[in-house]
Parts: structure tokens; sequence; C-alpha cells
């Protein structure tokens, strides 16, 4: 269920931390813009170390952006009146990656879903706030948690998905999942991954899905953003970044997930060299030191993420076009191939 409609967009986000000591900075987040429609979900993904949970904390409010503007239902986040500001509080949610440690062990998993009605004093009365938290567990497949149930009486699936009640009872238009289930077994990943579809089906809720874990991105995300040392390097669809690929470093990531696809190109599956410090970034195309075709023109000037042939897809890369062309050669030849 997606339309037209934006809820949230980030616009030249940057997120800089300075270094202890030292006049040098950590260079986190460069140049980062997305755009989230109504329903939609959006994958960020990357290995460790690129940035994704600091674009997250920026969305939230829990870090301020160094430059650059968030923009929740048209109005930037530092240019919003109190009643804005508590809508944006109460309509920009966040789910993290260990449910146990989000939840107070001593307190009754109900108490910490209607929590948030209390601190943003949504709820008319005690009456509407434990009503309104059993609806949103219920929307989580919860129905039978009481009063009196606690977290350590529940799986990992449970906690998690009542993380993600937590999370709706405000009935946000936009819910940051920062790694969900990489804490969780995969029969309690496959639970809680039928849940946020299912709730988004219902809610009409965005989602940005942060992970690691390639194989569950096409399950729910619409779009997926790649990021490299800070740098979103490819975007598309969904269906488009697993299929095309035109970045030699997503080519890379997604080369160890077994995915059935006959353009793929040898030769790029294996991710070598090391990766550069965010500290002393090198200059032009941060994935040089490890990108099997790079030559000397990808070290002067960082690639900007230009939009390729296919509309929507954005690519970083200066060679994108002509390896573009050669995949297409190459399916051409497969069959043609008798
Ligand atoms: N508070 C901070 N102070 C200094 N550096 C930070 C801070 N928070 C994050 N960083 C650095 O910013 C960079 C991006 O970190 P971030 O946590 O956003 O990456 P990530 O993509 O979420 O990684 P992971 O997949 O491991 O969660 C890293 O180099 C990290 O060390
Ligand atoms: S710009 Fe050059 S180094 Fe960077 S990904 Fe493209 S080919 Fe590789
Ligand atoms: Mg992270």
């Amino acid at each position: 269920m997606t339309n037209d409609e934006t809820v949230l967009e980030c616009a030249e986000l940057v997120r800089h931390f300075p270094v202890k000591g030292s006049d040098k900075v950590v260079q986190a987040v460069n140049d980062v813009s997305l755009t989230f429609g109504a329903g939609e979900t959006v994958a960020l993904v990357g290995e460790s170390g690129s940035g994704k949970t600091t674009v997250g904390r920026m969305i939230l409010g829990l870090l301020a952006p160094t430059s650059g503007r968030i923009v929740y239902q048209g109005t930037a986040l530092d240019e919003m009146d109190r009643r804005q500001r508590r809508d944006y509080r109460a309509g920009v949610q966040a789910v993290f990656q260990d449910p146990y440690d989000s939840l107070d062990p001593r307190r009754p998993v109900l108490a910490s879903v209607r929590e948030p009605l209390r601190r943003l004093e949504l709820e008319e009365s005690s009456r509407d706030g434990t009503q309104r938290a059993m609806a949103a567990l219920e929307a989580v497949g919860l129905a039978g948690i009481t009063a009196k149930t606690r977290p350590h009486d529940l799986s990992g699936s449970a906690c998690q998905r009542v993380g993600i009640a937590r999370a709706l009872v405000t009935r946000p238009r936009f819910i940051v999942l920062d790694e969900p289930t990489s804490a969780l077994s995969p029969i309690a990943r496959a639970e809680v991954m039928r849940s946020l579809h299912d709730v988004q089906q219902s809610t009409g809720v965005s989602y940005l899905f942060i992970t690691h874990d390639l194989a569950v991105v096409e399950s729910l995300a619409h779009r997926v953003a790649v990021m490299y040392l800070g740098r979103v390097v490819e975007a598309a669809a969904s269906g488009d970044v697993f299929g095309r690929r035109l970045h030699p470093y997503t080519e890379a990531l997604l080369g160890s997930v077994l995915f059935p696809d006959p353009d793929r190109l040898d030769g790029f599956g294996v991710l070598r060299g090391e990766i550069p410090s965010p500290i002393d970034l090198p200059p032009g195309c941060a994935f040089a030191s490890r990108c099997a075709i790079a030559g000397d023109d990808c070290r002067t000037a960082v690639p900007p993420l230009i939009d390729d042939a296919v509309a929507g897809h954005h690519v970083a890369c200066i060679r994108q076009r002509t390896r573009s062309r050669d995949r297409q050669l190459t399916s051409t030849l497969r069959k043609e191939t008798p």
C-alpha cells in the first residue's frame, strides 16, 4: 500500500563526529538524501560502520545533523512549532535490535506499551491508554497478553512484537526499524517480518528498514539504498537493486547472498581490500581501494549519485553506464545462445 504522498524526507544529510584531542572528524554520514512515501519501506543496507544507524538517529531527532534537513509532513524539524513537534514525536517511532534490552524486565509489558502515550500525554484516560495498548498488541498478534505478563514470560519473537506494538501505540506514520530481526532465530525472524508486513498493510505506516540481513530485504522493502562509508552509492526499487546491482559494491555485498539471477556477472562477488577510515577518507570514490575495476580516474572526485537509464535507479560510479551496457549485451548473448 504506497501512494504519492511524501511522509518524510531527508535532504543532503551530513553528520560528522569530532575526534577527541584532534581537529579531525569521523565522517559518519555525507550528503544522504532519502524520500519516504506513505506506506513505503526503504531498506538501508551496507557494511558495519557505513552510517545506517546515524541516519536513523537523525530522523528520530536523537542526533542533530551537522548540515542538511529532515522534513516531516512538509515541515522541517528545525522549523516546527510546539504542536508540530509533538505530532512529529508521536508520528515517528523506532524499533531497535535487542527486544529484551529495550523493555524493562521488571515492568509488565502492557505498561511498557502504554508508556509512550503517557509520556506524550496522548491518552484521554487510564482506561483509554490500556485499550490502545491492548489494540496495538492485538495488531502484532499478541492479544493474549495480560496486565501481569512480563518480558521473561515471552519468546524472542513475541518480545520484539511487543517492541513493535509500543512503536505503534501512538499511531505513527513512520517507524525506524534498526536491525529489528538481527538478534532473533530464523523462525522468530519470519514471525516478526510477517508482523511488520501486516502492520504496514493495515495502517499504511512507512518504514526505514536498517538491516544487515540482505536475505529478508526483498520481502519487505519497496526501495533499497546501499550505503558505503557514509554515502548512498546505489538506490532503486528493490527488484532493480537486487536484479541489476549496477554499483560494484552492491554486487560484492549481494554476491554473498544466494539469489536466482541470470544476469549476474562474475568477478565482483568478493569484497577485497581494506575499508578506508571514515576519519581519513581518500579523495574520489571511497570504494576505489576495494574495487576490481577502479582506475586513476576514480580517485579524483567523489562520483555523484546519478539517475541510470532506468528511471529512479541512482548509482554513484563513473563506470556504471559501461557496466550497464555490458550486462545488457551479456544478457542478450545468453538469451540468443541455443
Ligand atoms: N557518537 C559517535 N561518536 C563518534 N563516532 C561515531 C558515533 N556514532 C557513530 N560513530 C561512527 O560513525 C560511523 C557510522 O556508524 P553507524 O553506527 O551509523 O554505522 P552502522 O552502519 O549503523 O553500523 P552497524 O551496521 O555496525 O550498526 C562509524 O565509523 C562509527 O564508529
Ligand atoms: S567509481 Fe571507480 S572505484 Fe568507484 S565503484 Fe565505480 S569503478 Fe569502482
Ligand atoms: Mg547500526
